[in-house]
């Protein structure tokens, strides 16, 4: 995920039983070009195994030269964005755009699939709108082009995130499909997690915004999965994976840039919790993270806490 599955986040999640943790999107015409922002997206963390990067891109070559850099970094595997519906994506004719341009995306395929070294997957919506479903053909190219997975969000790119994502379409799907399948979209409770799970036509799920502020949700479905236990975090926990985090991040960006993104999971981590509102207005106005584990700290030995 943009912006959120950064090295950090990735460990963190792994140390709650995450099999695998994907990379930030990264730029394919950026690696190829040797854009520095782009090449440090691509490190692994020593978490990272297997290191799955995902790339984005229109260019059939680019990417696969781009996938071929990216496996001399220490990738493991490589998925391609064909879902992002975000406007600066979509107009380079990468993420969702390929959805409306499935020749190209079966290019990107094919360029992949005549690299043996690089085993890749792809990640879909199901079609731009409504009306143009396309999951069952990029399933089909998916398979043919020997990709080793599809994931997919079932919305349309259009949907953005508004509505919800339809299960039922994409288990119909997956039930035809010679490629495992991997579903995406609105796993916000371990019993959701279970059910799809539990579906004889997928192979796996995979979590996104239901993370925030929660990267121990892995160990949640596992231990329902494993031990049929209802298993949550005590505050303690809770608090040394806040510190954990801070603390990741401050290696991965530095004191100063490290802050700001620390800021955003801060406000996810306490969210609903008595004193949160006060607490995320504080937390703004503090620039350090000393100050921030202080402001931690008293959150956490008011009675409120209890609550967390
Ligand atoms: C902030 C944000 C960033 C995302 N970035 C990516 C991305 O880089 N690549 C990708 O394939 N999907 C990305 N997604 C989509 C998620 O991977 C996921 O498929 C989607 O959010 C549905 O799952 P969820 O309801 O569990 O969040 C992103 C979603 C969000 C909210």
């Amino acid at each position: 995920m943009a912006g959120i599955s950064d090295r950090s986040f990735r460990r963190l999640c792994r140390s709650f039983g995450a099999d695998f943790a994907v990379s930030e999107m990264v730029s394919a015409k950026g690696l190829v070009y040797g854009d520095r922002k782009s090449r440090i997206l691509l490190a692994p963390d020593a978490s990272d195994k297997p290191h799955w990067v995902q790339l984005f891109g229109s260019e059939p070559e680019i990417i696969r030269e781009a996938a071929q850099i990216a496996m001399a970094a220490g990738a493991d595997l490589i998925d391609i964005n064909m879902g992002c519906p975000v406007r600066k994506v979509v107009k380079t004719g990468a993420g969702a755009a390929l959805l409306q341009e499935p020749q190209r995306a079966a290019k990107i395929m094919q360029a992949l699939d005549r690299s043996p070294t690089v085993p890749y997957t792809i990640k879909v919506r199901t079609g731009w709108d409504h009306e143009t479903f396309v999951l069952n053909n990029f399933i089909e190219m998916a398979a043919k082009f020997n990709a080793k997975a599809l994931i997919c969000h079932p919305r349309s790119a259009k949907m953005m995130f508004s509505g919800k994502a339809d299960w039922e379409q994409l288990f119909l799907a997956a039930e035809k499909a010679s490629l495992p399948i991997i579903g995406s979209g609105d796993i916000t409770d371990t019993e959701t997690a279970k059910n799809y799970l539990a579906h004889p036509a997928l192979s796996g799920i995979m979590l996104g915004r239901g993370t925030y502020g929660r990267p121990w949700f892995f160990r949640e479905i596992k231990e329902l999965l494993e031990n049929g236990k209802n298993w949550l975090p005590d505050s303690g926990l809770k608090r040394e994976t806040i510190f954990k985090h801070g603390e990741l991040l401050k290696e991965e960006y530095g004191e100063k840039h490290s802050l700001l993104i620390y800021r955003k999971h801060l406000a996810w981590y306490i969210k609903g919790i008595p004193g949160a509102a006060a607490f995320r207005k504080k937390i703004f106005t503090l620039t350090d993270h000393t100050a921030i584990a202080d402001t931690v700290n008293e959150l956490f030995h008011k009675p409120a806490i209890n609550h967390f």
